[in-house]
């Protein structure tokens, strides 16, 4: 009746930007990222406690916080067809800055999932484990196995065939590094979920960027497949480009650049002119990561703090969700 499992947050290469149905958390196009170790969430779940209790990071939840952990449980419910299973307890904890603009949420909820199934009694299910990380959060589908997961868009409407398969595991490219350059520590003006809804409704340029996202995911996978950085790296910052700019035509339009990310991306330009193979990545928030490689991932590092990052986060391919044998109670 209780379970507790570690997850890695994950960064898209190619990013997922627009529900197709927000209530399943259904994408309009596919999207493929990269687990990233050492940042994680460990998260306890147990069933059969008095009452329902959600803690993350040392605060009782509450609102539509607290909403979206129970009724990720209660889909565990009908999973398991066990009504009896009871009310449960949940206490979660992830070891970086949720400020960091590193999609917490994505940790969190394939920790959740993960750990909701097993606490069920429910076998470990990778796609079931996905799909029910997706209803918490889109990008955490992509969190329940290591290294590179493509989440396929999948077309029923029920969102059975919408989950993250893993393409490549953390062990496929030890070298690559993604480094995360925090230049702004505040809470973002407009939450993801409501940024990519503006952007479906009203930027002219949606349909393109779903076209378009959706045929360089494969592309990405080739070019991960050879091992290629430069190639990949081109692709993400294209990638981040297109969305930022689709967003940045919605009405009214989303900037989440600020000065500092302008200040750096144009570096890192002068950086690659100078041969250092450094390409940066942006969700929507003011804080880049940098692809590279760990041959160049001190210069990158030195690079994100001339440029005014206030911390510096190195990070390599991250591996699977796993069950732990200590609870956090
Ligand atoms: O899953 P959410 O609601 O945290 O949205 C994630 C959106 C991006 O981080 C911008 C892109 C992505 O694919 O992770």
């Amino acid at each position: 009746m209780k379970a507790t499992v570690l997850a890695h947050p994950n960064i898209a290469l190619v990013k997922y930007w627009g529900k197709r149905d927000d209530a399943l958390i259904l994408p309009h196009q596919s999207s493929l990222s990269l687990t990233l170790s050492p940042l994680s969430v460990t998260t306890t779940v147990e069933f059969g406690v008095p009452t329902d209790a959600v803690e993350l990071n040392g605060h009782v939840a509450k609102g539509s916080e607290r909403e979206r952990v129970l009724r990720l449980l209660e889909s565990v419910r009908a999973q398991a067809g066990d009504k009896s299973l009871g009310p449960a307890k949940v206490v979660s904890r992830g070891d970086f800055p949720m400020a960091a603009g590193l999609a917490s949420s994505a940790a969190g909820f394939a920790a959740l999932a993960v750990a909701g199934r097993a606490a069920a009694g429910l076998p470990r299910d990778t796609k079931a484990e996905s799909i029910l990380a997706r209803l918490g959060s889109g990008s955490a589908c992509r969190s329940v196995q290591g290294g590179f997961c493509e989440w396929q868009r999948g077309e029923r409407p029920d969102g059975d065939d919408s989950f993250a398969v893993q393409r490549f595991d953390a062990a496929h490219w030890p070298e690559l590094r993604m480094v995360v350059a925090i230049l702004d520590r505040g809470e973002k003006d407009v939450k993801s979920r409501d940024g990519m809804r503006q952007a479906v409704e009203t930027s002219p340029y949606y349909a393109a960027w779903v076209k378009d996202a959706e045929a360089e995911v494969p592309r990405a996978r080739e070019h991960i497949a050879r091992r290629d950085l430069q190639a990949l790296g081109e692709l993400c910052e294209r990638n981040a480009w297109r969305m930022h700019s689709t967003s940045l035509a919605a009405e009214p339009p989303l900037c989440y650049l600020n000065a500092a990310t302008v200040g750096l991306i144009h570096q890192l330009r002068e950086h690659r002119k100078k041969g250092v193979p450094v390409w940066f990545t942006l969700d929507a928030g003011p804080n880049p990561v940098l692809l590279t490689d760990a041959a160049n991932e001190v210069a990158a590092e030195a690079l994100a703090r001339a440029c005014g990052a206030l911390d510096v986060i190195r990070c390599v391919p991250g591996g699977d969700a796993t069950l732990k044998t200590e609870h956090l109670f």
